[in-house]
């Protein structure tokens, strides 16, 4: 789950600006430490640091007249956070430089074979393997290219690498498993992890699948097909991106100004051709089985939706966590729907659960963020959720999208995508409302006193119970308070044992049929000392606190949520934490 980019091209005087910029837009991949390699001929200079990257400034002051640089930014999986495991990683000449996001799963085999050949390593990362196995290959007389193909066919596992040689005016990659682009600009080619790292250069892009290898030159972009061994024609696509998107805009971080954002991104995402939202319902009809796999908040997306479908379609869909979904597999035929929801679209769980229900041509419809992504390719049908880059590692905006995307398939499916339009549009000022400075002072007052707190429990019935669960998840991700999202009906079965006096418990309590027995819940709450933050449209004596949310009928489980990101997010800041860089998180996860 690190972040991997590289430029050669023109702008040779930028060249570490350049890379350290893409670093820094790649961050959320990963930021125990980073590191960049300056290749010139025949030579290749590299900095590895242990830290965040977000101020930093590099300089080779030595001079270097490079004409290509290679960086990366690290989430740890093989080895600790160290200097020497930072990447790039070198070979023994030091003139071959790799940088790898992914998990080699046979370099211990391939290390030792390496080390008795004679090969010195330097580090405990799965990944050095690559640049040692491209130099053996050289010594055996192969070009640069040749030893750099025949090094990836040998390896086992994901992997998204570049590499470098001091004596080559190409940079190399391939990809298994992880995401891979090529940025195509008018001075010259980035290679990313994701196209937010070129977009302000560039918005032309080709994606890699796997087993293909580019080989970027400062005039030209050359894939091969490693399966096949030929070159293949891949035309380049255009990122719609707004590229200020990707900026903080003022904001002192991401989470906040993604929270902000949403009152535009609600109704892009609900404001999809009508072509799209016919011929997702007529899919979503004509199935014989609807699953739906996502992982964390997508997943809660496709929990929340479910009641949905149920009320308004009488549709029964499954909700699986794509990590789960291969051991649903027995039920999956050709007639069989998967709808795979994920903000990146690189989640390898969900990607796994795909490759399971097309080797069963189940069919597929993908809901994602990122055009071009790996859900997108290997998709029949994709929806795009149109809220622009998400940069904060924690899902807002995204989760969001998601929601007032299934929400307004569900109306769909019963011939009513018309109305849910209509009440989206009447959606925004209430969105704008319940995130309005007077109801984010309120927030800002309540985040202090919870700031102390050791234990958060949220609880919702029916669509307000994956609210619970999404409310929990955004509190513990970014303010590190333990926080648990129940069923506000199981509580009573055993959890109710957590509550001390003075535990704040969050209560959904819309005005629909879940209601009164919320309240009740949160009675049972209350009488054991629980300190209770209700959320609806209606105050009730039972509620120590009140954030109000104005009731609709469609959309109101999005406004609900709203105050608590808020909340989540007021309460990090003053534990003194960064928001937008959970510890141990990593925005896309690409490993299993
Ligand atoms: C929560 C969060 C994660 C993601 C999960 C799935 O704030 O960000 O739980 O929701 O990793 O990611 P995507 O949607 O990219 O598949």
């Amino acid at each position: 789950m690190c972040g991997i980019v590289g430029y050669i091209g023109r702008k040779r005087e930028e060249l570490q600006d350049i890379i350290l910029d893409g670093l820094r837009k790649l961050e959320y991949r990963g930021y125990d430490s980073w590191g960049i390699a300056l290749v010139s001929n025949p030579s290749v200079a590299v900095k590895k640091y242990v830290g965040a990257i977000s101020e930093a400034t590099l300089r080779f002051d030595d001079g270097v007249n490079a004409h290509a640089a290679i960086g990366h930014t690290r989430w740890a999986t093989h080895g600790g956070v160290c200097e020497a495991n930072a990447h790039p990683h070198l070979d023994c000449t030091g003139n071959i430089a790799i940088v790898h996001n992914g998990i080699i799963e046979n370099y211990a085999e391939l290390r030792r074979r390496l080390e008795r050949k004679g090969h010195e390593f330097s580090s405990d990362t799965d990944s050095e393997v690559v640049a040692h196995l491209i130099e053996e290959n050289m010594k055996a007389g192969m070009s640069f290219g040749m030893a750099f193909r025949e090094a990836i066919r040998e390896l086992k596992g994901s992997y998204a690498i570049i590499a470098a040689h001091g004596g080559s005016k190409a940079l190399l990659c391939a990809r298994k498993d992880s995401p891979l682009v090529i940025g195509m600009a008018d001075h010259g080619h980035f290679i990313c992890s994701d196209p937010v790292a070129f977009l302000e250069h560039t918005k032309k892009a080709i994606f890699l699948d796997d087993h293909e290898m580019g080989v970027v030159t400062e005039n030209g972009v050359w894939i091969i097909d490693l399966e096949r061994d030929v070159l293949k024609k891949k035309n380049p696509i255009i990122i719609e991106w707004d590229v200020s998107r990707a900026e903080k805009q003022g904001y002192p971080h991401f989470m906040e100004k993604e929270i902000m954002e949403q009152e535009d991104t609600i109704l892009k995402a609900v404001m999809q051709p009508e072509k799209v939202i016919e011929k997702a319902a007529r899919m979503l009809n004509e199935a014989y089985g609807v699953f739906f796999v996502a992982c964390g908040s997508s997943y809660y997306a496709a929990l929340a939706s479910s009641y949905i479908f149920s009320k308004v379609a009488k549709k029964h869909i499954n909700v699986v966590d794509a990590s789960e979904f291969k051991y649903y597999e027995h039920f999956i035929t050709p007639k069989t729907l998967v709808v795979a929801i994920s903000q990146s679209g690189e989640t390898a769980d969900v990607l796994d659960a795909v490759k399971t229900a097309k080797k069963k041509k189940a069919r597929i419809m993908a809901i994602t963020n990122v055009m071009g992504s790996t859900l997108m390719r290997m998709a029949d049908f994709t929806i795009l959720m149109n809220c622009g880059p998400e940069i904060c590692v924690v899902a807002t905006k995204s989760f969001t999208a998601q929601l007032a995307i299934l929400e307004t398939l569900a109306y769909a499916t019963v011939q009513k995508a018309k109305e849910v339009r209509k009440a989206y549009e009447d959606l925004v000022p209430h969105i704008r409302d319940v995130l309005s400075p007077g109801n984010r002072n309120f927030l800002d007052g309540l985040a202090e006193r919870m700031v102390e707190k050791h234990h958060i429990f949220c609880i919702g019935r029916g669509i307000s119970h994956a609210m619970a669960l999404e409310a929990a998840l955004k509190i513990k991700e970014v303010t590190y308070i333990h926080a648990e999202g129940f069923a506000g009906g199981a509580l009573k079965h055993g959890n109710i044992a957590l509550i001390e006096k003075g535990t704040p418990c969050i209560v959904f309590a819309p005005e629909d049929e879940t209601h009164d027995e919320i309240v009740s819940n949160a009675m049972e709450v209350k009488s054991r000392g629980g300190w209770i933050i209700g959320i609806g449209s209606r105050r009730h004596e039972v509620f120590d606190e009140f954030i109000k949310v104005p009731h609709t009928e469609i959309g109101n489980a999005i406004l609900s949520i709203l105050p608590v990101q808020y909340l989540a997010y007021r309460i990090a800041v003053l534990r003194g934490y960064d928001p937008d860089k959970p510890r141990n998180l990593a925005k896309s996860v690409t490993v299993k």
